[in-house]
């Protein structure tokens, strides 16, 4: 079969022999769509110290089941699935706390450690866990970004506990971002802010009507502005989605006294938590890798028309043009916020 394999120095379209069956819990996909995603760009960077050579990369996908491992119950050969990004037990401490991120015996592993999506097949080990079946009126597409991206969204949504009514600003409206400030909704935010410096993103959290205001911090004091739409007290909810230098720093500024801070970015640089500068402002932190244990639910919001994700897709490339598609996602081509790789 074909297979998108990083070498430990770039990626290539090779073939590869379809995986099988190793473990009573696996099951084996037929892979429909998959995407790309910016950690597949960080593994490629060298940013992923635990990526293994010669895997095959991809964790954000869609597919038919073709072979289950016998000790799986709930699941049918036939089956139209969503995977999780993450691979995860559901018996240890950390599982059974809904900590699946930190699960002793998985943790991100398709397309890291073990062979991943971007191939036409794909073995998922805790095939009972990680794949939820997708009801018969969501499509392929509609539930492409459900273990992944939208699952990280939502977890930034639910970290900042938002009240009905509250005013969430999101930092970054990149597609976490964006789907960061969709899950807001869900939970009665209020009004939502989107910050980014790229005025086409800022464009989109307009159009798709993800966002009431929105604000580019390189051309407006943004600690003002945010005053001025918070009757001068800043934002109650503050979902930091983009990871840039100084963007940590604006979280906490523009977040009114006793917030809720959720920092979904993944950092490449340390940052600088001013303590003194922030005493008696009662600010609450909370960061994560993404506790994907939503996936249910969020499918059900889709089937329902609660929540939506097809705008992310900006261009569908075959698993052919697959190279060409991580070259364009890395330069943002066209403004592009994911594409969907069809088999
Ligand atoms: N916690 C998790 O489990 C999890 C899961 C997925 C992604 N992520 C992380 O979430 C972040 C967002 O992911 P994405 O796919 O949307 O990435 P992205 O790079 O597409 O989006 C980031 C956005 O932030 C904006 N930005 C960068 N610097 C800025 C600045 N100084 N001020 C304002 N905006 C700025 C960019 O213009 C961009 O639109 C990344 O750091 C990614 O690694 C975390
Ligand atoms: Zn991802
Ligand atoms: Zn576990």
């Amino acid at each position: 079969m074909k297979a998108l394999v990083w070498n430990g120095e770039k990626i290539e379209l090779t073939e590869r022999p379809f995986p099988v069956i190793q473990h009573p819990r696996d099951a084996i996909v037929k892979v429909t769509l998959s995407s790309v995603c910016t950690s597949d760009l960080h593994i490629i960077r060298g940013f992923v110290p635990k990526a293994k050579e010669g895997i095959v990369l991809g964790h954000e996908f869609v597919g038919e089941i073709v072979a289950l491992g016998s000790d799986i119950k709930n699941l049918q050969i036939g089956d139209r699935v969503s995977a999780n990004c993450e691979t995860f037990c559901g018996e240890c401490y950390f599982c059974k706390h809904g900590f699946i991120n930190n699960c002793e015996n998985g943790g991100w592993m398709l397309g890291c450690t073990i062979d991943g999506c971007q191939a036409e097949y794909v073995r998922v080990p805790y095939a009972d866990r990680g794949l939820t079946l997708i009801p018969d009126n969501v499509s392929y597409k509609q539930a492409l970004f459900v273990g992944d991206i939208l699952s990280s969204g939502y977890f930034g949504a639910e970290l900042c506990e938002i009240k009905e009514g509250n005013t969430v600003a999101v930092i970054g409206a990149g597609p976490v971002g964006l789907c960061s400030m969709a899950c807001a909704k869900t939970f009665g935010a209020g009004k939502i802010i989107a910050i980014d410096i790229d005025e086409k993103r800022l464009e989109c959290a307009l159009k798709f009507k993800l966002a009431d205001y929105v604000f580019n911090p390189e051309n407006c004091n943004l600690e003002e502005e945010i005053k001025k739409c918070t009757e001068r007290r800043g934002a109650d909810c503050v979902i930091e989605a983009a990871g840039g230098n100084n963007t940590f720093e604006l979280a906490w500024k523009i977040a009114r006294p006793n917030a809720i801070i959720a920092i979904v970015a993944m950092y490449e640089k340390n940052q600088t938590l001013p303590l003194p500068q922030m005493y008696g402002k009662n600010l609450i932190f909370k960061t994560g890798g993404v506790d994907a244990i939503h996936c249910e639910k969020l499918l059900e919001m889709i089937s329902r028309g609660s929540l939506n994700t097809d705008f992310l897709i900006s261009k569908e490339y075959p698993l052919s043009e697959i190279l060409q598609a991580y070259k364009d996602f890395d330069a943002k081509k066209d403004n592009c916020l994911k594409f969907a790789i069809t088999y």
